[in-house]
């Protein structure tokens, strides 16, 4: 039916592009392109005779738009699903502008010298993707991703408004590294180590780092303390969904992990200023990254499960409703379907759905558009089919 670029050949890359894969009939040709190669022809290696998808690999530097331009106007993709990092979104963006296809990713653009994530930048090109008749879906993975879809689905089949949304993603996995991160080490830090915030009432409330703690009882995992973050999903789901109120997002952490980061934070070592090092200029946070596990290292070693979902308060003809619709996810389960944890599969695996989405013109709009902007049935069904399925629970325990 289709070809699909994949740029970046990292962790969540490669959970994508085993789904891509295992859905043939839909990706007849993938084009893997990265800054490293090596990495996306080990890949084709691993796959190439396991599926009908034609694979081919390229290098590309995706911080340069000549070159990504070039590469699409050689390769002539229906999609470009981009999984390399939120600092290359906008220059991809570019390209498929210049080249008129389609664009799909699973984070907000980040200038790479800011720690601060916001949509602004990537809304700022609606009225180019519109002239250009060209979709760009933003935010095709797990959260932000199924938790937009989770809202939209949520909102056609059960609510006529949603007041309160709780975004909950608990991590019940054990890798056994006193220290370590679930994907990019960078990325990650960065998340975690800045200020909390929440939407309330048209407004954000911001709050110290780990500032709100809550005990919370997750299906299949157990009790976990969780914890206040800001979250690139709040943003566009106050925008998006009908009568809200409040949106908050929490995510488990262990004591092991905060103290540990704690003091990386303390003695400088998460910081992003640049500092001279033996006559060489170095980003503290980078070398950390490099110092750390690699997330890819993580598959083998990690063992129990991800619980991730929102619990909504809203209205029903007139009465009060709540729901929890939320996926668990088995590490151990995809590591020996694709060789990666949960984290990876949970993000990897509603990208290929929103790039198959896009590419059957199932979820084509001209434009800039978030998740739950779409018709959230197709990507319901989808999850299902792929290795994400979701239950429903109604009354379920509240956050308070
Ligand atoms: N929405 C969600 O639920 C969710 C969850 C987790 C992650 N994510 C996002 O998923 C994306 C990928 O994360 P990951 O954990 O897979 O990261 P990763 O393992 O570090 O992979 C990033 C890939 O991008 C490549 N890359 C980086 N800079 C590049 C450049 N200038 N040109 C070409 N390729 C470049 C890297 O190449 P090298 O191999 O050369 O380093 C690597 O292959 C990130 O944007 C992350 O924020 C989203």
């Amino acid at each position: 039916m289709g070809k699909v670029l994949v740029i970046g050949c990292g962790g969540v890359a490669s959970v994508a592009i085993h789904k891509i894969c295992q859905n043939d009939e839909v990706f007849d040709e993938l084009v893997i392109a990265s800054r490293t190669v090596s990495k996306c022809d080990k890949l084709k290696e691993k796959l190439q005779n396991t599926t009908k998808t034609k694979i081919s690999t390229a290098k590309v530097d995706a911080d340069n738009v000549c070159e990504l331009v070039n590469l699409i106007k050689e390769t002539k993709p229906d999609v470009v699903l981009n999984l390399a990092l939120p600092y290359q979104d906008l220059k991809i963006m570019d390209a498929c502008l210049e080249c008129k296809v389609h664009y799909i990713d699973t984070a907000n653009y980040e200038p790479e010298d800011t720690a601060k994530f916001e949509y602004k930048w990537q809304w700022a090109y609606k009225e180019k993707f519109e002239k250009a008749g060209i979709t760009a879906l933003l935010g095709s993975g797990f959260d932000p991703g199924v938790t937009g879809v989770f809202s939209a689905y949520a909102m056609k089949h059960y609510f006529d408004e949603i007041n309160y949304i709780d975004i909950l993603d608990c991590n019940g996995g054990d890798h056994g590294y006193p220290f370590a991160t679930n994907f990019n080490p960078e990325i990650n830090i960065r998340e975690v180590s800045a200020k909390g915030s929440y939407w309330e009432n048209g407004h954000w409330v911001e709050t110290e780092p780990m500032e709100i703690k809550r005990v919370y009882d997750f299906d299949e995992v157990g009790k976990k303390d969780m914890y206040l973050l800001h979250h690139e999903e709040l943003e566009s789901l106050a925008l998006n969904i009908k009568g809200i109120k409040r949106i908050r997002f929490f995510m488990t952490f262990g004591q092991s992990y905060l103290t540990h980061l704690k003091c990386l934070e303390n003695v400088g070592m998460t910081s992003i200023e640049p500092i001279m090092y033996e006559g060489k200029e170095i980003v503290p946070l980078q070398f950390l990254k490099a110092v750390l596990p690699d997330p890819a290292s993580l598959g083998p070693r990690t063992k129990g499960k991800t619980n991730i979902g929102c619990i909504f308060i809203g209205k029903k003809d007139g009465k009060e409703r709540k729901l929890y619709i939320y996926n668990v996810c088995d590490h151990e389960e995809c590591y020996r379907e694709v060789g990666s944890q949960a984290v990876a599969y949970t993000t990897g695996v509603p990208a290929m759905i929103g790039a198959m989405l896009v590419m059957k013109g199932i979820w084509q709009k001209a434009g800039v558009h978030n998740i739950e902007e779409f018709d959230p049935d197709p990507f319901m069904e989808a999850l299902n089919k792929w290795g994400l399925p979701w239950k429903v629970c109604e009354n379920p325990v509240l956050v308070d």
